[in-house]
């Protein structure tokens, strides 16, 4: 076992990992941020998808020894300081971008990277950058939206499962 020190979520943190360790079980285990969820650990699904060093990566495809003294934000990071959710969230919440949540904390680390590179993106350029996150759930339709939403672009109108 080796010590790992990270900047999660603004705080310094620290533990124990072996060599093998992913970056996924780390933060679940070790750090106990269980927000972040492992739905394939075989690098498919998006669900465990963080930022490190600002850039989105899925956590279960990234050892926790390469982050040693990285700065790592997680879906428990992404809320605003006073606890509300931030605007991002707050579109998926508004626009019924999730139904079992199983894959949301991915969805939305995935979608602020996008919006942080791109903060006016279209329809095309959102489904497209979110083609490594599964849903099992809610057609991705309202995903959209919410991503839409958050960008301050009008969402448009539709058929969805929730209307
Ligand atoms: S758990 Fe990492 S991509 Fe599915
Ligand atoms: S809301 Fe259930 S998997 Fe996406």
């Amino acid at each position: 076992m080796t010590k790992l020190t990270m900047t999660v979520n603004g705080r310094k943190m620290s533990g124990d990992a072996e060599g093998r360790t992913l970056l996924s079980d780390f933060l679940r285990q070790e750090l106990e941020l269980t927000g972040t969820h492992v739905g394939c650990d075989t690098s498919q699904c998006g669900a465990c998808t963080v930022h490190v060093d600002g850039l989105a990566v899925k956590s279960c495809a990234v050892l926790a020894m390469e982050c040693e003294g990285a700065e790592v934000t997680t879906i428990e990071g992404m809320a605003n300081k006073d606890g509300s959710l931030s605007v991002l969230q707050q579109a998926f919440q508004d626009h019924h971008g999730l139904q079992c949540g199983f894959c949301t904390p991915g969805m939305v680390m995935s979608a602020s990277a996008l919006l942080k590179d791109n903060p006016r993106p279209s329809e095309a350029e959102i489904r497209h950058h979110l083609e490594g996150n599964i849903c099992r759930c809610t057609g991705y339709h309202n995903i959209v939206k919410a991503v839409l939403a958050a960008s301050g672009q009008p969402v448009p109108e539709g058929v969805t499962a929730t209307e």
